[in-house]
This record gives structure tokens, sequence and C-alpha cells, in this order.
């Protein structure tokens, strides 16, 4: 009995690890350049009440011919919220944040849509136009994709991601998102509930899945000693 019940902690302890080597392993890897700063943008309608906000950090992942390397790299750049500025437009079924930083040398526009029969909204398109100071073309570098599926929700809701996402524009062009939380339709002052992303729902599984495995332990052990409890006290009766 004693020996099954140490295999069987032993199991849970593995498994345990096992769970929490995995999580820090998936938060453990940083790149180099490090996460950008969260920024605060808004945009007002004409009557001067914002009815977009969005909180984030951007880092984008562009790819251009460098003419210091006389070859295509891929240039990691972090938005400075203290040195970007944000305009665009609310309407009834779309809304644009553009975000214009560095002194207007990088214009990046988000584009969303919103379905008026389903009251659902998205993240349809995403813009960029640049001026890189290393780049070999003459005019900015320009990607845009209006297709795009990203950041379902409800109209009335926020859309949330607190991990880091990213949104593939072009073959050269991403976004990456930080701490995002983002409300382009039906905002009245504050954020609506969250609709969250899957990275963030599989994230809250690691601490329910090592909940179960500590309640299985206590379980196991509190049976193990109760069972123990019976035998030995049966055992003083025999005697
Ligand atoms: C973002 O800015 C608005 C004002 O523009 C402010 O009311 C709000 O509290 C800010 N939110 C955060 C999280 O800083
Ligand atoms: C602006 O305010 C007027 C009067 O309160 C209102 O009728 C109108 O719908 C508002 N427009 C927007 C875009 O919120
Ligand atoms: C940036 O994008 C390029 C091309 O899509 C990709 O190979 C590279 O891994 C990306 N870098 C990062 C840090 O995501
Ligand atoms: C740039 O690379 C190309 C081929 O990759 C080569 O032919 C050319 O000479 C290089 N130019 C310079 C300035 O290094
Ligand atoms: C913006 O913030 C960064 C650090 O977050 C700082 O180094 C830089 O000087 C600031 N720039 C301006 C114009 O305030
Ligand atoms: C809007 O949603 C309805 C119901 O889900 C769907 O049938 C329709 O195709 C959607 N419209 C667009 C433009 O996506
Ligand atoms: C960004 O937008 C501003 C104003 O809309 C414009 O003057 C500037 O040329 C744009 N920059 C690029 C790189 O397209
Ligand atoms: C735009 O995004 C869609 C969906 O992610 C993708 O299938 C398509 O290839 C993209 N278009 C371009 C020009 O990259």
């Amino acid at each position: 009995m004693t020996r099954s019940t140490f295999v069987l902690s032993a199991l849970f302890v593995g498994l345990l690890a096992a769970v929490l080597h995995q999580s820090v392993a998936a938060t453990g890897a940083n790149q180099e350049l490090g996460s950008p700063e969260r920024g605060n943008y808004s945009v007002s309608n004409v009557n001067g009440s914002v009815c977009l906000m969005a909180l984030m950090g951007l880092q984008l992942n562009v790819s251009y011919s460098s003419v210091s390397q006389n070859k295509t790299v891929a240039a990691m750049i972090n938005l400075q919220p203290n040195i970007t500025t944000p305009s665009g437009s609310c309407d009834l079924d779309s809304a644009t944040l553009q975000l214009s930083t560095d002194a207007d040398k990088i214009n990046l526009t988000f584009r969303f849509s919103l379905n008026t029969t389903s009251n659902k909204y998205h993240l349809s398109g995403l813009s960029l136009s640049a001026v890189l100071a290393d780049m070999k073309e003459e005019s900015p570098l320009s990607f845009r994709n209006d297709t795009l599926e990203y950041m379902w929700g409800t109209l009335g809701h926020s859309y949330m991601c607190r991990d880091k996402q990213t949104l593939t524009v072009t073959k050269d062009f991403s976004v990456q998102t930080f701490k995002l939380q983002v409300q382009p339709f039906g905002f009245t002052g504050g954020f609506g509930a969250a609709d969250e992303c899957q990275l963030d729902e599989d994230d809250m599984l690691i601490p329910i899945i090592v909940g179960a495995a500590l309640a299985g332990l206590v379980l196991i052990v509190l049976v193990a000693y109760l069972i123990g409890r019976k035998r030995s006290h049966a055992g003083y009766q025999t005697i």
C-alpha cells in the first residue's frame, strides 16, 4: 500500500515539475531587442469623445534591402509611445487607427471591421509605410493587407491578448503585439468586458493543471493516511 502511494505521489510530483518546467521555458525565451513599451492610443469622433482605444506594445518586423549589408535583412523596430501620435476615424462598420512615429518616418495603420449582422468585429487590415535610414529604395517601403482575420471580438466588448501575438501581414512584414487591449467599436468611456485571445486561455490552463495535480496529491495522501490508520486500528484489535 505505502509503496503504491509512493509511486503515485512521485508521478504527481513529476507531472507537476514537467508542467512548471514547460511554463518557465515558454516565458524564459526572450529576444535580444526586449519588449516594446506599452502605448495608450485613442481616436476621437467629431464630437470629441473617444470612440476607439488601444493599449499595446508594438514591435515591427520588416524585411528590406539594406545598403550597408548589401542584402535583404529583417529589421526589428519597437514603437516608442512617447514619439508616436495616434489618429484615425470611427464609422458605423469600420474604424481605423493610424500610428505615426519617429517624425512621420513610420506610419502604421490598423483597420477594424464590424459585421452589423453578427455584431462581431475583427482586425481586417494592416498597412505600413516607412522610411528607414539604411534602405536601398528611394520611395517609402509599403506593405498592406486588407483580408486579415485577427482579433475577433463582440460589439461592446474589448479584445485582450496579454501574451505576445504575431500578426503576419505579408511575407516581408509582421507586427508583434504585447499586452494588448483594444476596443474599436461601442467604446463608451471605458473598456467593455474582455474577449481574450486563445494564447491567454492556454496560459490559464497551466495553473489549472497544477492545481488539479496538487489536489490529486493531497487526496492520495489523505486516502493513504485513512487506510493506514484503519489497518493499524484493525491490527490492534486482533492482538
Ligand atoms: C489611457 O489614456 C486615457 C486618457 O487618454 C486615460 O483615461 C486612461 O486611464 C489611460 N489608460 C491607461 C491604462 O493608462
Ligand atoms: C455627436 O453628438 C450628437 C448630439 O449629441 C449626436 O446626435 C451624434 O450622434 C454624435 N455623433 C457621434 C459620431 O457620436
Ligand atoms: C522576422 O521576419 C522574418 C521573415 O518573415 C523571420 O524570418 C524572422 O524570424 C522574424 N524575426 C522575429 C524575431 O520574429
Ligand atoms: C552586393 O551583392 C551583389 C551580389 O550579392 C554583388 O554582385 C555586388 O558586388 C555587391 N555590392 C557591393 C557594393 O558589395
Ligand atoms: C522616450 O522614452 C525613451 C525611453 O522610454 C527615452 O529614452 C526617450 O528620451 C524619450 N523620448 C522623448 C522625446 O521623450
Ligand atoms: C456577417 O455575419 C453574418 C452572420 O454570421 C454572415 O452571414 C455574413 O456573411 C457576415 N458578413 C460579412 C460581410 O462578413
Ligand atoms: C506618414 O503620414 C504623414 C501624414 O499623414 C505623411 O506626411 C508622411 O509622409 C507619412 N510617412 C510615410 C513614410 O509614408
Ligand atoms: C493577406 O493575409 C491573408 C490572411 O492572412 C493571406 O492569406 C494573404 O496571403 C495575405 N496577402 C498578402 C499579399 O500577403
